[in-house]
């Protein structure tokens, strides 16, 4: 039988713990393959008490005898990935061509774009995104457009990339003086900086979509590792809230390069509750004593950005949107820890608008829902040390239940806690864990 792929995405908007899943399930997969976003992603890893927060390095960095690869679709900032490679390998886990692929046709994220993300977002007043000024729309953007986009292998070509970055930077300091009165970059410093990211990067730059097809033919396990989560999909999300890139498993065959079939088994990260970084709609929002609760207990503040999130109950029935669209076979609930010492849990069923059930979740018209919400007991006791289902409390075992029942899928993994070991292997049937 051929060996089953595997896709890890977020169902939520983000910061669902996914890094800390695609950890565990790295042992057991040659490849580990980020496919969308860029350094707006913060994936962290806690290993022996110690923190690894990651924007653009997949997850399965940690593990010997992993390739890690940085697929098409993401657009790569190379300072920020040069910085994480630096960082890791002073902190004892050396990176290099040996596990770390990048693919030529990533795009790059240039200087300007991130100066167009923050003077964008300020020139939108109240109609703010609240991005995270990270370069990832204008660089998404410059890919649609063509004509000004550099991609990665661009910088392994002194001569076409000379000529690139003269023309651009001539029509990025024409629009940057007209809207927003900017002072002009120097094109050869601009040059200069590029050069040397990509003779830093030349040795792990070739063409991963390749690559990743002779694995798949050579009977080759690979897991592709989700950013942000299916709410912020440009396409299937909270449009225009939401990010640039496909980041629900549909994003995977365009954005690693590999055919529709290879995604294999989808794993959908939920967290036990809600949270969203930046405007946009939140049905399910506590903007209140409770969400702040959720907040403190859960450490919810941003990893790429430190802005605190918002926070709120469950809503099930936008996840059940986001399980029917990416074909998630079975779910990973994380951080249910976070939801001990509440008196009593809630979790969203439906929306109403009108005094009417909607019956199709539009994402772009979730404003001005009133949500259903079905109340469960909760439980005051810690679950940091629980390892198996049984030593849950039962209002928690209750809560699980149900999260399975609303959304017809087995929840597979339970996170209690940020470290490695803090797992709960449920119901799965992913092969390696069951
Ligand atoms: P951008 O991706 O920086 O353009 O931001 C667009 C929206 O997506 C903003 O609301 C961000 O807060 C959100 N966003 C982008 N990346 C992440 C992520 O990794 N986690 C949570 N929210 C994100």
């Amino acid at each position: 039988m051929p060996v089953q792929n595997v896709t890890v995405i977020g169902l939520q908007w983000g910061d669902e713990g996914k890094g800390k899943v695609v950890d565990s399930l790295a042992r057991n997969c040659r490849y580990v393959v980020r496919f969308c976003g860029g350094a707006n992603a913060g994936h962290s890893v806690n290993i022996a008490g110690e923190r690894f927060a990651m924007h653009l390095m997949p997850c399965g960095i940690f593990h010997a005898g992993v390739i890690n690869v940085i697929a098409n679709g993401v657009v790569v900032d190379p300072a920020v990935l040069l910085g994480e490679i630096e960082e890791l390998t002073r902190r004892g886990v050396p990176v290099g061509p040996a596990n770390l692929r990048i693919s030529l046709a990533a795009h790059v994220v240039m200087p300007y774009h991130r100066q167009a993300d923050s003077l964008e977002e300020q020139s939108r007043g109240a109609g703010k995104i609240g991005t995270t000024t990270r370069g990832i729309g204008p660089c998404y953007s410059d890919k649609a457009g063509r004509f000004l986009a550099i991609r990665v292998g661009d910088l392994l070509d002194d001569s076409l990339l000379a000529e690139k970055v003269k023309r651009i930077i001539e029509v990025k300091n024409r629009t940057f003086s007209a809207l927003y009165g900017s002072a002009a970059m120097d094109a050869g410093q601009v040059l200069a900086e590029t050069r040397e990211f990509g003779r830093k990067l030349a040795p792990m730059v070739c063409n991963t979509g390749a690559l990743l097809r002779r694995a798949i033919a050579d009977g080759e396990r690979i897991m592709f590792e989700g950013g942000q989560g299916t709410m912020l999909d440009i396409d299937h999300g909270t449009y225009p809230f939401v990010t640039s890139s496909l980041v629900s498993a549909c994003g995977v065959p365009g954005g690693a390069g590999v055919p529709p079939k290879a995604v294999g088994q989808v794993v959908g990260l939920v967290k036990a509750y809600t949270t969203r970084v930046g405007a946009g709609p939140f049905p399910t929002e506590q903007d209140n004593a409770i969400g702040s609760c959720i907040r403190e207990r859960g450490r919810e503040y941003g990893t790429t950005t430190g802005r605190p999130r918002r926070c709120g109950w469950l809503d099930a029935f936008a996840v059940r949107y986001a399980v029917e669209l990416s074909g998630v076979d079975e779910l990973a609930l994380s951080l249910l820890d976070v939801l001990s010492g509440f008196d009593e849990l809630k979790i969203c069923t439906g929306y109403r608008r009108g005094g009417k059930a909607v019956e199709l979740l539009d994402p772009a018209r979730m404003d001005g829902v009133e949500c259903v919400y079905e109340t469960l007991p909760g439980w005051s006791g810690e679950l940091d040390n629980c390892r198996s289902f049984g030593d849950l409390p039962a209002e928690a075992r209750r809560y699980v239940d149900r999260i399975e029942h609303l959304l017809s899928r087995p929840v597979g993994i339970i996170s209690v806690g940020p470290q490695r070991d803090q797992i709960i292997i449920h119901n799965t049937k992913v092969v390696g864990l069951s």
